[in-house]
């Protein structure tokens, strides 16, 4: 399985985010966090700025939008360009219409579930969608721990996707360092978000390719 490290700019310095994405240049992809101060107790930046940060890097965006009324706003960051742009389950009337519409707007479409939102309503949907993402703290802020509540319900994503036959990637977003990472790999994770354990670094770049090596390993050489 390949597994891929998207940095979070939470955790960046917000007054220099040009420079802050040079120093992830190893990245597979950077991480978006759109908050509302409604759908979370948090609020973050908007489109505009996303709009801007999508002409100043050329790594692929992937839009983590926790807002409500998710069928309103979302479409626009795919035709910003987002290269895939994920929503929350909880914050969708219309998921399979929404992901419709953002796959025809050109962008890889995503649904996201707060810890305690089970996969199983949504399990049907599977094939209209191109990444789930299975949040593994409660989202609004960075810097909280690794919940290991989560790690059943991120094997059994892993066995619905893998049941489909169909590419779909499996993300998660909280609490992932290098001492989690490999639980959330070996539980079936293939995308991984890291927001303090790449900015807190001294070196975002290099911890970033230790990140990767960690959940990519091969565990019968550790
Ligand atoms: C939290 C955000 C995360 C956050 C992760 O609600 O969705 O993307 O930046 O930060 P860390 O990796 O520090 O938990
Ligand atoms: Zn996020």
């Amino acid at each position: 399985m390949t597994c891929r490290i998207h940095p979070s700019i939470l955790s960046a310095d917000f007054a220099n985010l040009e420079t802050e994405l040079l120093r992830i240049h190893t990245a597979d992809a950077v991480h978006v966090d759109v908050m509302d101060g409604h759908f979370v107790p948090n609020l973050t930046l908007g489109l505009p700025v996303v709009q801007r940060l999508g002409q100043v890097t050329g790594l692929p965006l992937d839009v983590h939008l926790m807002i409500e009324d998710a069928d309103r706003w979302a479409p626009g960051y795919a035709e910003a360009g987002a290269a895939s742009v994920t929503f929350h389950a909880e914050a969708s009337a219309a998921p399979v219409r929404l992901a419709r519409e953002l796959r025809s707007a050109g962008a890889r479409a995503s649904m996201a579930l707060r810890p305690a939102t089970p996969i199983e309503p949504y399990l049907d949907l599977l094939p209209e969608l191109d990444m789930v993402l299975i949040m593994t703290v409660e989202p609004g802020f960075g810097g909280q721990s690794f919940l290991d509540v989560t790690l059943p319900k991120i094997r059994r994503a892993r066995q619905a996707v893998d049941g489909t036959g169909l590419p779909i990637a499996i993300q998660v977003d909280g609490g992932i360092s290098r001492d989690t990472i490999r639980r959330a790999a070996d539980a079936g994770a293939d995308v991984f978000v890291a927001g303090s354990a790449v900015y807190g670094a001294v070196d975002p770049a290099a911890a970033v390719d230790t990140l990767r090596n960690l959940a990519g390993a091969d565990p019968a050489q550790m």
